[in-house]
Order: structure tokens, then sequence, then C-alpha cells
């Protein structure tokens, strides 16, 4: 029996358990503090870590967990093929550019970042074909435990689903209160996908909505707790960032409450359209 909350696990549909909480790290700053807030995510407990190529700072990323003193086994670390780099070769470079930087011999779930960068806008979906190629001879070579996407929608999927023969495991979208977009998350999980939650603090934009705000007085907590056991009661996985010892702590301490469904209902409905994730056929970058 797991007695760390934090390493409680959803299971992939290849049989893979991924801790429930995970930590973001992008937007953190410098060299030493990014070690040092993951560091500090691992000693509060957090098991899963979601790092990205793109975020450029995944050698300090890797500083942590090495410092934290957690055995490699017990954490899931997460990464993210670079929109620069799609294709079949350029997959492979990046993939082994990253496990350099993060300083691990294998990842548990690497991801296509976004589905259509600008650099493939006009073959976007045989780039996302040859760098699938590459993900599931990672995979079948144990170099990578679980492979998905992220940001994509249907149509991605279905375009992907023509040459996989490995099925994405994992998408990891924007859901918070302000973007719950159920359409979304039902269509992934009749994919079999298990939904990530990306920006699942919606950044702070929605703490001061009265849903928000009267389910955290109700059950002593803050928005930001509010958000994320909302998103763990929707069956995804939150992945909070913070560069806060403290605010690491806060947003871990999630699991001795249960929002109830009319809390859940008004949380849904919250309005934060102008915050909305970007479209991912239209991304510059
Ligand atoms: N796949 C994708 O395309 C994609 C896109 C965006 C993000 N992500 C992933 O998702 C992770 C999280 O998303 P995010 O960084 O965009 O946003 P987020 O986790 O929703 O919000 C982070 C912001 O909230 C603040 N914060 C954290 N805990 C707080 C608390 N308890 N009370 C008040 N404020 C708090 C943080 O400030 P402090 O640091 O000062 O605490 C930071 O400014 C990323 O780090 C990344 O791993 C993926």
């Amino acid at each position: 029996m797991e007695s760390n909350p934090l390493a409680a696990r959803f299971t992939l549909s290849n049989g893979v358990g991924i801790p429930c909480l995970g930590f973001g790290t992008f937007n953190m700053g410098d060299g030493a503090a990014v070690a040092a807030a993951v560091k500090a995510a691992l000693d509060a407990g957090y098991r899963h870590i979601d790092a990205a190529a793109r975020y450029g700072n995944e050698a300090d990323v890797g500083r942590g967990i090495l410092e934290s003193g957690v055995p490699r086994e017990d954490i899931f670390v997460t990464s993210k093929l670079i929109n620069d780099m799609h294709g079949y070769e350029n997959t492979h470079a990046a993939f082994k550019k990253t496990l350099a930087d993060l300083g691990l011999s294998y990842l548990d779930l690497y991801l296509i970042h976004w589905p259509k960068p600008f650099k493939f806008r006009n073959d976007w979906a045989k780039a996302n074909a040859e760098s699938w190629k590459a993900f599931e001879e990672l995979y079948a070579d144990g170099k990578i435990r679980a492979i998905g996407v992220s940001n994509f929608r249907a149509h991605h999927l279905d375009a992907l689903a023509e040459t996989a023969k490995v099925v994405p495991l994992v998408n990891q979208i924007r859901l918070c209160p302000g973007e719950y977009r159920q359409e979304i998350i039902e269509e992934n999980k009749s994919r079999g996908l298990l939904v990530e939650a990306y920006s699942p603090l919606a950044r702070g934009a929605t703490f001061a909505k009265d849903a928000l705000k009267k389910a955290a007085a109700a059950h002593g907590k803050t928005p930001a707790q509010i958000c994320i056991r909302w998103c763990l009661q929707h069956g995804c996985v939150p992945l909070p960032k913070s560069s806060s010892a403290e605010r690491i702590k806060e947003n871990a301490d999630v699991f001795d409450f249960e929002l109830s469904a009319g809390e859940m209902a008004a949380i849904d409905a919250i309005e934060d359209r102008e915050n909305w994730s970007k479209d991912p056929d239209t991304i510059d970058f």
C-alpha cells in the first residue's frame, strides 16, 4: 500500500502507472532556481515531473532530480519533442539530446509537444507520422515507457492513426477552471487517452471567481488547491508549476477532501475564454 498520496497512480492503457499529480517546469527562471524547485517538489513527495526541450531547462531539471536523491525508478519523467525537430531523423536526434540533458537513460513518457508547428505547417501530418515512427522504435527499445501527444485535437489524432502502429496513450492539453471543454475531454477518453491538464491553475486567472472562492472557503483550502482537486476529480492529471517551496507543498495538499457534484458543476461553468489555449492549427512557433 502506497503511503504517499502523490505517488498514487492512474493506469495508462498499456498498463504503465502514472502518478496522479505532476510538477510543471515551464517558466522557472534561471538554472539554480529550476533545480531547487524540482528538488523541493520531490522532497515534498511529487513523483512525476513534466519537462520539455522547449522550456530550455532540461539540464537543470535533471540536476534537481539527481540532487533529490529519490531513486530514478520512483519518478515518472515526461519530456516533449520540440517543435522544430519533427520528422524521423530529427526526432531520434531530439530524443537523444533530451536524455543527455536530463542525464537519464530512459523516459517514462515522451510527447509530441504540438501537432502543427510553424516550420511544418504545410506537411504537418507527414512530419508527425515520421516522428511517431521514431517514437514507436524508442518505445519498442524500452527507451520510453509510454508515448503520447500534446495539444492534439481530433483531426490531428485521426491523421496520426492512419500510419500509427501504437496508439498514443496520453494527450496533454490546457485544462483548468475557465477552460473546461467537456467534449474535448470526452473525445480523448473515448479514444483511451489519459488527459493531462497543463496550466491547471490557469496561472491564477480564475482564482477570484465565485465558484472557486466558495469551494475554497467551504473546504478550508486555497483556490489553487481547488483547481488541482477539480482536475483530479475529472480523472485528469494536473501539472501545476510553482517556484516557491511553500506553494509547491500547498499544491500537493489536495488529498484530504472531496468536491461535491454541485461544486464540480459550478467550477466547470467558470468562463475565461480570453485565456483559452492557442489554436494548435495556427500557432506561430
Ligand atoms: N504541453 C503544453 O503545451 C504546455 C503548455 C503550458 C504548460 N505546460 C505544462 O504545465 C505546467 C503548468 O502550467 P503553467 O506553468 O502554464 O501554469 P499553472 O501551473 O497553471 O500556473 C503557474 C503559475 O501559478 C503560480 N502558482 C503556483 N501555485 C500557486 C498557488 N498555490 N497559489 C498562487 N499561485 C500559484 C505560479 O507562481 P509561482 O511559481 O511564483 O508559485 C505561476 O505563476 C507547465 O509548467 C508545463 O510543465 C504544458
